[in-house]
């Protein structure tokens, strides 16, 4: 990839807002650990150290090898990396008299300074850090100072090296990304070029050549990444391409139909097949939430394997696999065991398939996704579509699963879900569906009693599912749902909004 940046990765929780920030300024980055970096760096044109939890002063914080770098390439030190910079090169880190978290103020820039440029001299800025650089090395010039901090910012005379201790990526640091930019191309002179347009076009002529008239699969799921990664596919193999859409019987109502029409609308070659009859059949009496995933996810290779063999001379695996699934990230105690995520949209595939894989999405980010769908032409509502399990309504259903259970939440969630969309709710929430409870209470409907089934709706706001908190929404809203799911959905005589966040609540039930 041209114009290329390393973030070389300490193990700090902002570490991927640098990528992100970065990205957003349409130049291109990649996060390495700084105990595994990439052995050829001809094709990084800058380098950043990130953060880290680590006190530079302690035995076991990392201390990489920056012999390739320093003094070779534009280079960037933020926080840990600042004072690693400092200590290694002959100044001097101590803990700080005042522990600074949170807001700082820039009380002094140095003017003239080409890094600085447009940041003024009380820009806010965010510090997280209890260390501090007592000394700078020899050769540094100091370029900003805060109250408490007076070496935030130095460079080094005669390199292209320079050092922040507070976040510019965090949404907090005022003119974090300014300065950022002022680094990258001001500094280091990288183009900024990285578009989705772009992206776009040099993975679809990649695609091309690595794929030349190669038969490719690819297991479509109604969500944004595999449509996206199916978007790409399509344009650079068109028909080659062999999309299967599995209806496991736990997809939302009218799901199946609706999105198969839309990818086939699309112009993909796309197979829908109904399965629905095969998973409840080996659901049935199953009520542990594992056993059920494991029932679903075994059945679905399956069919998937099935319907694959129905594809002569297929080579390849398309999946939806998106950065924040393969990034190598530092344990959290800096360890050198890097902790690989790893992803199996399929749920991973028997040996025997051998299919090599292919991902053209695992560069980027979840809302680079969205924006190359965009730039596809893809539609605002696909784009915008709540996330939604692979097991479905399966981990909704708490308890075994009938095929009656299911057709009475797919009631409740349609109701749930097009409420939304009609309050104009449904673009503030990230993602939100009902849970059928394995209770039944007492109501009383007319003059009758009623003991019937109790559901719960889940609203959550988020940014990756991995924290959540439940979305305030507004009474008269729930009022109506509430209303309407009991008066037209018949075994259900009680709402109930769950009101927990995660952690410690999960956002499925199951
Ligand atoms: P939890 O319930 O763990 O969910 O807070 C976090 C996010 O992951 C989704 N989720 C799943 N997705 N297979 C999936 O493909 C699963 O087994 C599964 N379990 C949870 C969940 O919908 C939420 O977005």
């Amino acid at each position: 990839m041209q114009n290329n940046v390393l973030i070389l990765d300490f193990g700090s929780q902002y570490t991927q807002l640098i990528a992100r920030r970065v990205r957003e300024l349409n130049i291109y980055c990649e996060i390495k650990p700084y105990n595994n970096p990439p052995k050829d760096l001809s094709s990084f044109k800058a380098v950043i150290l990130s953060g880290s939890p680590h006190s530079v002063r302690s035995e076991d914080a990392p201390h990489p090898d920056l012999s390739e770098i320093k003094g070779k390439k534009p280079l960037l030190g933020v926080c840990y990396g600042a004072q690693y910079l400092a200590q290694h090169f002959g100044g001097e880190v101590g803990q700080s008299n005042t522990r600074e978290y949170g807001r700082a103020n820039l009380s002094m820039v140095k003017d003239g300074e080409t890094f600085m440029k447009g940041v003024s001299s009380n820009s806010q800025v965010w510090m997280s850090h209890s260390d501090t650089i007592k000394k700078l090395p020899a050769n540094a010039v100091r370029i900003a100072s805060t109250h408490d901090v007076e070496n935030a910012g130095y460079r080094i005379e005669g390199e292209d090296t320079y050092a922040i201790q507070f976040h510019p990526e965090v949404y907090h640091s005022t003119d974090g990304k300014k300065i950022l930019e002022n680094f990258l191309v001001n500094i280091a002179g990288i183009a900024q070029t990285w578009t989705p347009d772009a992206f776009v076009e040099t993975t679809v002529a990649d695609l091309k050549s690595k794929l030349g008239d190669d038969r490719v699969i690819l297991g479509l799921s109604g969500g944004v990444d595999s449509t996206v990664a199916a978007t790409l596919l399509h344009k650079a193999i068109g028909k080659n391409l062999h999309c299967i859409f599995v209806n496991n019987g736990l997809l939302r109502k009218n799901e199946f139909t609706d999105v198969l029409k839309q990818y086939e609308g699309m112009g993909l070659n796309v197979k829908g097949v109904d399965a629905s009859a095969r998973f409840l059949k080996e659901l049935e009496g199953e009520s542990d939430p594992e056993g059920k995933r494991k029932i679903i996810g075994k059945v679905f290779v399956d069919v998937f394997d099935d319907e694959s063999k129905l594809v002569e001379n297929a080579k390849w695996l398309g999946q939806g696999t998106i950065y924040p699934d393969v990034i190598e990230s530092v344990s959290a105690t800096g360890g050198p065991s890097a902790t690989i995520k790893s992803h199996h949209n399929v749920g991973g595939l028997p040996d025997y398939m051998q299919l090599k894989v292919v991902e053209p999405l695992k560069a980027l980010f979840k809302d680079e996704v969205r924006r190359v769908g965009a730039s596809m032409g893809l539609s605002a509502s696909l784009l915008g579509r709540h996330p939604f399990p692979g097991p479905g309504l399966g981990i909704r259903i708490l308890g075994d699963i009938t095929p009656e259970k299911v057709a009475m939440l797919q009631e409740v969630d349609h109701i749930f879900i097009n409420g939304l969309r009609e309050a104009g709710l449904y673009d503030n929430v990230w993602q939100a569906g009902a849970m059928l409870l394995p209770v039944n209470s007492v109501g009383v409907m007319g003059d009758e009693r009623t003991y019937e089934k109790c559901v719960a709706l889940r609203a959550v706001e988020s940014t990756d599912g991995m924290t959540a908190d439940w979305v305030n929404l507004p009474y008269e809203f729930l009022q109506k749902v509430s209303n309407d799911i009991i008066n037209k959905v018949k075994g259900v005589n009680r709402v109930v909004y769950d009101i927990s966040s995660k952690p410690p609540a999960t956002i499925e039930w199951e």
